[in-house]
């Protein structure tokens, strides 16, 4: 037996500020007895709205079980400092006020190492404020990120009242993925966002997994007309659906008491995305389902009976398939299926078949060995749209990384950010009806003054200031049979080679070279796309602090890159191009 050792009182009054005046700190008793090398119990005794929880993300995992007068409130888990402080997160005490709060704390054992003694109690703050550590080099200037934690899928994207709302997998406790929660953010003009509070958190039917929201215009649910209505998976044991609704705008969610609402027995059964069949009148949702997708139907978003389900031996089966989704774009219907791995370029991808729903099956126009990719990308998934968007647009939004990946990306208080958005259209490639993903025309309120210039084969600076965020349109012509190149570089060396291949139809974004690269095995790459764009067309690339994403006439590329300074300048393999470069700013 360990002998019992105790720390009573190892936490002292702190007054000092920190982070250069950002963190309030109160002067506040924070009690902390271990109990065992691997149990601790942290009393907080009085006020303050935050207690600032230091993480190291290299340190064992920790589970917390906050206790408000004896009674368990919530549970997550974190990594608690040992040797050194990445960064503080906030655990919110707000609704605890006035009782006793008690975090019993219990490392989970791992690598034989790191004890509850080795803990850096004394970086506990108890604070009425919490700020993110501010800029960080890889942080987007105007893609959305979460201020803190990690990011996954997009989720429950719902246009109400003029916003439109984007919740988001989330872990609040730190950057790496745990704790799925759904955070939230809100936008009126699809490029400004603002991080508000989380929406739907882990109860004891497991974590939030992705899902969908609509709007419930004729209350058919009983829950209000005009309720915002979620779904997502609830991930504990098995995986099942839950619903939780809101009546003010998406601000506070309450659960259905009924949960779960669809249960089916599969390991992998998660994302549900609702929509409306015109045809029927009905509510449908499309759920992942291991290698296919399932639909269900429902009269009032709470009880959902099985139709019919799709993809068995259709497009690309080299992964799991999840975050379907079912959109009518003109005459016809898209069905989206996100896969991981099994991707064009490795890992993670969003696939798509074109083809009719007819209320209650999909059927799609399509060869069942027929594979269509949205982003030929490597950091392009989770893709899903916006229910109810304005004026008939179909607008998606992609998680901007890749499984392989995400977790060791160079970024320190948060991980991930997503794509632009994109308005969907159905085109003619050749001979084929292809997925268009477009910037979406809100993108262009961000331009500052374009300037003009002539490309060619020596680097030419894009402007006298280094930028981290722009946009550049550049036309050019597609020599016949030939190579047309473009560079992207910046004082360093490091650079981002784009080229229309005419003789292979293809077009091509090496990354080998970009910056930072060897966080992963996998992220210095060149990814392909085909193309049958030829003689003039047009390249439109966005930049930002940590990604390139390159729009053709028919194929779309999203990449992250690390640059250690910003890319500032571009050249040509000779090929003639007038390129125009707007600075973005939000
Ligand atoms: C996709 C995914 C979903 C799941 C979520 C969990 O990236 O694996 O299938 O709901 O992430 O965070």
């Amino acid at each position: 037996m360990n002998i019992l050792e105790r720390l009573v009182g190892a936490v002292a009054m702190i007054a000092s500020l920190l982070g250069g005046g950002i963190t309030k700190a109160l002067a506040q008793d924070v009690r902390v007895e271990t109990l065992s090398e691997r149990h601790a119990l942290v009393r907080v005794d009085g006020g303050g709205r935050y207690l600032l929880l230091p993480v190291q993300e290299s340190a064992p995992e920790a589970t917390v079980n906050v206790l408000a007068d004896t009674r368990k409130e919530r549970d997550f888990t974190v990594r608690l400092a040992m040797d050194k402080v990445d960064y503080l997160v906030p655990l919110d005490l707000g609704g605890l006020a006035g009782r006793k709060v008690i975090l019993d704390i219990n490392l989970r054992p791992r690598e034989g190492r790191g004890t509850a003694a080795q803990i850096d109690w004394k970086a506990l703050k108890l604070s009425d404020v919490f700020e993110p550590e501010g800029h960080e080099t890889y942080r987007p200037l105007y893609h959305f990120a979460p201020d803190y934690g990690w990011m996954n899928d997009p989720n429950g994207m719902v246009y109400k009242d003029g916003e439109w709302h984007l919740f988001f997998q989330y872990n609040p406790f730190g950057s790496q993925w745990g704790n799925m929660t759904w955070g939230h953010a809100v936008t009126r003009d699809l490029v400004s966002w603002k991080q508000i509070d989380n929406a739907i958190e882990p109860d004891p039917l497991g974590a939030i997994f992705s899902g969908s929201a609509v709007e419930d215009k004729e209350n058919v649910s009983g829950f209000g007309a005009g309720a915002i209505v979620a779904m997502f998976t609830s991930a504990g044991q098995s995986q099942t659906q839950s619903i939780a609704y809101s009546v003010d705008g998406g601000r506070t969610f309450t659960k259905y008491a009924g949960n779960p609402v669809i249960v089916y027995d599969a390991p992998d059964f998660r994302d549900p995305k609702m929509f409306l069949d015109k045809g029927t009148g009905q509510w449908k949702v499309v759920i992942a389902a291991g290698q296919e997708v399932q639909f269900w139907t429902s009269k009032n978003l709470r009880e959902w009976s099985y139709e019919s389900s799709f993809g068995r031996t259709y497009g690309s089966h080299a992964g799991v398939w999840e975050c379907p989704d079912l959109v009518r774009i003109g005459d016809k219907d898209v069905l989206i299926v996100n896969i991981n791995p099994g991707g064009p370029a490795g890992g993670s991808a969003t696939q798509y078949f074109v083809g009719k729903f007819d209320g209650h099956a999909f059927r799609p126009d399509e060869a069942p060995e027929v594979t269509r990719w949205m982003d030929h990308g490597k950091d392009h998934y989770a893709t899903v749209t916006w229910s109810g968007a304005p004026d008939g647009r179909v607008v998606a939004l992609a998680w901007m990384s890749n499984w392989e990946y995400a977790g060791a990306v160079p970024t320190k208080v948060f991980r991930s950010a997503n794509s632009i958005p994109r308005d969907l259209s159905l085109v003619k490639s050749g001979n084929e009806t292809i997925l268009k993903s477009s910037p979406s025309p809100e993108m262009e309120a961000l331009r500052g003054t374009p300037v003009r210039k002539k490309v060619s084969k020596s680097p030419m600076a894009l402007f006298a200031e280094p930028h981290q965020a722009y946009e550049l349109v550049i036309r050019f012509n597609i020599p016949k049979g030939k190579e047309a190149s473009f560079t992207l570089r910046n004082d360093e060396g490091e650079k981002v080679e784009m080229t229309f291949d005419g003789a292979a139809g293809e077009f091509s974004m090496d990354r080998r070279a970009s910056g930072e690269t060897g966080f992963s095995k996998t992220f210095p790459t060149v990814t392909k796309a085909p193309t049958n764009a030829e003689g003039k067309t047009e390249l439109r690339l966005f930049v930002d602090a940590a990604s390139v994403e390159a729009f053709g006439e028919d194929f779309v590329m999203t990449n992250l890159v690390f640059p250690s300074t910003p890319y500032n300048r571009i050249y040509s393999n000779g090929v003639k191009a007038d390129i125009t470069i707007y600075p973005l700013a939000k």
